[in-house]
């Protein structure tokens, strides 16, 4: 056990269709601190950089195209194991596996519409707040 903290993404599906208060909601009252929060519209060139691990996939250009293109909520979640926490919140990438009760489960029927996104481990949580706040 150890206090985290993740990068959140509500992505462009997510502020569009006005679930922002909805997640937010459900980060704090799973007990996950918001020690960020943005609204902005992602640079391609921080999203290619955000999404790197992907560059060689079919699916990259579609991906970035999505993401950069609207307004995005990113923030900064901390807490006792809150990589882990999030991602469980959030679901499984694809919704059609996703589970009701969590977020992608509740909200989302297709994978490139899933709504949020949550760093994938320590590591990737350390650059991806490096990226987008700066540590
Ligand atoms: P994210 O990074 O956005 O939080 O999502 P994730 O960790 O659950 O999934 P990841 O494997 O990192 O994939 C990033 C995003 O790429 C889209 N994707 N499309 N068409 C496909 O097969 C496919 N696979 C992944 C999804 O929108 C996913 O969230
Ligand atoms: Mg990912």
């Amino acid at each position: 056990m150890a206090i985290e903290s993740t990068l959140l993404i509500v992505k462009p599906d997510g502020v569009r269709r006005g679930l922002v208060g909805e997640i937010l909601r459900r980060a704090e009252a799973k007990g996950l601190t918001i020690d960020a929060l943005e609204l902005r519209v992602i640079e391609r060139a921080t999203a290619e950089e955000h999404y790197g691990e992907h560059r060689d996939k079919p699916f990259f250009s579609e991906l970035v195209d999505f993401i950069i293109g609207g307004p995005v909520v990113v923030g900064k979640l901390s807490g006792e194991s809150a990589i882990t926490c999030w991602r469980t919140l959030m679901g499984p990438t694809d919704p059609v596996d996703a589970p009701p009760g969590s977020i992608r489960g509740d909200y989302a029927t297709v994978i490139g519409e899933n709504i949020v996104h949550g760093s994938d481990s320590p590591e990737s949580a350390a650059r991806e707040l490096k990226l987008f706040f700066g540590g």
